[in-house]
């Protein structure tokens, strides 16, 4: 069964608690949280305090997105959420499997996201350290970009990987993830779907319906 993180830097700032209130009734599975630093994407977004905040106030698992130049720094940072999911770009890391086991070894789990210009077997031999791979669908750095049409053969590429290997990870799209694009997706064989601003932040009949009908795609399956 697929699961659904929406990405919150798309979610309406004036009404939060509303937001989560929401994600609550409507069991969605993890919060996507991005963490930019201006170098690794030009662009700043959320922080500590926002995780903080979510972390307090919420039992939903943060599924915290680094898309930062110094992997470990801020790996270290975000650890004290124990239980997140922390994923790291790991092209800019000097020592990824460190941060692995910093990430682990703090009480959350690991994972790990490829840009799109980067092949999927750069990695594939970090696959047995991590609990989630995720497939950016798009450059990293902005929400309302349009999918990479490309990256669904990577995802196809993931799932062929993990299904011969057996292993124990699951495997999250990131971008783009529409009404149109999430069913090629999950055909693709991805299973946890970053929602933002064109699915359920995006939907004329409300967030909760959103989800609802995100729910009820990521559940079928094609014929
Ligand atoms: C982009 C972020 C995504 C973004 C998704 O770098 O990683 O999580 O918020 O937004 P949409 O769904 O609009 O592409
Ligand atoms: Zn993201």
């Amino acid at each position: 069964m697929g699961k659904i993180s929406p990405s919150m830097m798309c979610a309406d700032f004036m009404n939060l608690g509303r937001v989560i209130e929401i994600f609550e009734k409507t069991g969605v599975d993890y919060l996507h949280i991005d963490i930019m630093d201006g170098h690794y994407v030009p662009n700043l977004t959320l922080g500590v305090d926002f995780c903080k905040t979510l972390y307090e106030n919420t039992s939903i698992p943060l599924d915290i997105h680094l898309m930062v130049e110094k992997p470990l720094f801020f790996a270290e940072i975000f650890s004290r959420f124990k239980g997140s999911i922390i994923s790291f770009h790991p092209e800019v890391d000097y020592h990824p499997i460190h941060t692995i086991e910093v990430i682990k070894n703090s009480g959350c789990r690991a994972g790990i996201a490829i840009d799109p210009a980067l092949p999927v077997a750069n990695f594939v031999h970090l696959f047995p350290q991590l609990d989630m791979v995720c497939i950016m669908t798009v450059n990293p750095g902005y929400s309302g970009q349009k999918l990479l049409p490309f990256c669904i053969d990577k995802i196809k590429e993931t799932a062929g990987i993990v299904k011969d290997k057996k292993f124990n990870l699951e495997i999250e799209v990131d971008g783009n993830v529409s009404w149109k694009n999430l069913p090629v997706m999950r055909d693709a064989g991805a299973n946890v779907f970053v929602a933002g601003t064109s699915s359920v932040f995006g939907d004329e009949q409300g967030l909760e319906e959103g989800i609802k009908r995100f729910r009820r795609i990521i559940g079928e399956t094609d014929g």
